[in-house]
C-alpha cells in the first residue's frame, strides 16, 4: 500500500481528497497546522472511510519539524495543499502569503529530495491564466501577470517545482483548479469558511440560512450573456478524484514530462445569476440578492478546456452544479447543529 503525505489534509479540498485516497487504498498521513480548520474534520474523514488517517500537527514553516517528519515517516508521494488562499488578505499581507506558500514549498521540496521522495501533486489554480483571451482555457494559454500576491504564489510555486524537476528525480503534476464548490454527500465534511465568506457559494448558503442579509452580486455589466461574471464551478468530490488519478499516473510512470499541468474543471461556464437560480431550484429556496459594482481584481469569464485531463488522466467531472449546490446547502444546515 503506497503511503501518501497530504499537507493541508484537514482543509476543504484536502479533506475530500483524503477520503478518495483512503477509498482507493492509499495509506494517508496528514500534516496540518489547523490554522484554517478544526480537528472535527479528522473525525468526519474517519467516519466516512472507517479509517483514521495518521495526523501530525505541524506548521510547515517549521523547517526542523518538517525534516523530523520525513526522518520518521517513509512516504511514497506528497500531495501539497497547505497554503493560504484568501485573495483579498494576500493583497493586505503579501509577506505572509509568500512565507506561507513559498517558504513552506521550498522546505518540503528540500526534504523530499533529501529523503528520495519523488512524486508530487501540487494544488495550483486557474488564477495563473488571469483573464484568458481564448475560452475555454487550455493549458497552453499564456500565464498572465498575477493580480494578487496569492495568485503570484501559485505562479512562483509552479516555477520552483519546474526548476526542481530539472536537477533531481522529482516528478510532479500541477492541477490547476477552477472554482471548487460543494461537499461530500455524507454531509460529514464540507467547506468551513471562517468569518464573512469571500467566495460565492458559502456566501449564498449563509444568505439562505439567514446569517447574511443579502448577497451582493459583484458586477452586472460584464460582457457576458446576462452581465454577471462567469466561472467554471467544479464539485469538490470530482476535484478530489482528479488527485487520485494524477497520483496513479506518477506511480505508473505514465507522465510525459517531469512536470505536467492539467486544468481541473467541468468545461462549462456559469454566470453568478445562473448559480443563484440553480441554487434556488436545487434547494427550493429564495435568495435575497442585489447587483452592486464589480469587485477589484475579478475577471469577466473563465472556464476550462478539460480535454487534456480527460485524455491523459482518464478523468472527467461527473457531478452537476445542482449536486454541488444541494450538498453545499445540506452542509450549511449541518453547521447549524
Ligand atoms: C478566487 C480566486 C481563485 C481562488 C478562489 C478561492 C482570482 C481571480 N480568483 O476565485 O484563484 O482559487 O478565489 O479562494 O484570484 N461573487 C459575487 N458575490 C460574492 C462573492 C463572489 O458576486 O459575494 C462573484 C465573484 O465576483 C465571481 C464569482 O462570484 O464572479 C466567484 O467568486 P469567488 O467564489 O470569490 O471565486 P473567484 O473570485 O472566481
Amino acid at each position: 500500500m503506497k503511503k501518501i503525505l497530504v499537507t493541508g489534509g484537514l482543509g476543504y479540498i484536502g479533506s475530500h481528497t483524503v477520503v478518495e485516497l483512503q477509498n482507493s487504498d492509499f495509506e494517508v498521513l496528514i500534516i496540518d497546522d489547523l490554522s484554517n480548520t478544526t480537528m472535527t474534520v479528522l473525525d468526519g474523514i474517519t467516519a466516512i472511510t472507517n479509517k483514521k488517517p495518521n495526523f501530525f500537527k505541524i506548521d510547515l514553516k517549521n523547517k526542523d519539524a518538517v525534516a523530523n517528519f520525513f526522518k520518521e515517516n517513509k512516504v511514497d508521494g506528497v500531495i501539497h495543499f497547505a497554503a493560504s488562499k484568501a485573495v483579498g488578505e494576500s493583497v493586505k499581507q503579501p509577506l505572509k502569503y509568500y512565507e506561507n506558500n513559498i517558504n513552506t514549498l521550498i522546505y518540503l521540496l528540500q526534504e523530499m529530495e533529501q529523503n528520495k521522495v519523488k512524486n508530487l501533486i501540487f494544488s495550483s489554480s486557474c488564477t495563473v491564466y488571469g483573464q484568458a483571451k481564448v475560452l475555454p482555457i487550455t493549458e497552453k494559454a499564456p500565464i498572465k501577470i498575477a493580480a494578487s500576491p496569492y495568485g503570484n504564489t501559485k505562479q512562483i510555486a509552479e516555477e520552483i517545482i519546474a526548476d526542481a524537476t530539472k536537477v533531481s528525480d522529482l516528478k510532479a503534476i500541477a492541477l490547476r483548479y477552477f472554482n471548487p464548490i460543494g461537499g461530500h454527500d455524507s454531509i460529514l465534511i464540507g467547506e468551513l469558511p471562517i468569518g464573512e465568506p469571500q467566495n460565492l457559494i458559502p456566501y449564498i448558503t449563509q444568505t439562505a440560512a439567514g446569517i447574511r442579509k443579502e448577497l451582493s452580486i459583484f458586477g452586472g455589466d460584464y460582457d457576458t450573456y446576462d452581465g454577471t461574471a462567469v466561472r467554471d464551478y467544479i464539485h469538490v468530490v470530482d476535484l478530489a478524484k482528479a488527485h487520485v488519478v494524477a497520483l496513479q499516473r506518477l506511480f505508473t510512470k505514465k507522465q510525459k514530462a517531469a512536470l505536467e499541468f492539467f486544468n481541473i474543471g467541468t468545461g462549462k461556464g456559469s454566470s453568478v445569476l445562473e448559480v443563484i437560480y440553480a441554487f434556488e431550484k436545487a434547494n427550493n429556496k429564495t435568495l435575497n440578492y442585489k447587483i452592486v459594482s464589480r469587485r477589484a481584481g475579478d475577471i469577466t469569464a473563465a472556464y476550462a478546456d478539460t480535454t487534456l485531463a480527460n485524455k491523459e488522466l482518464g478523468w472527467k467531472s461527473e457531478l452537476t452544479l445542482e449536486d454541488a449546490l444541494r450538498s453545499a446547502w445540506l452542509w450549511q444546515e449541518e453547521l447549524k447543529k
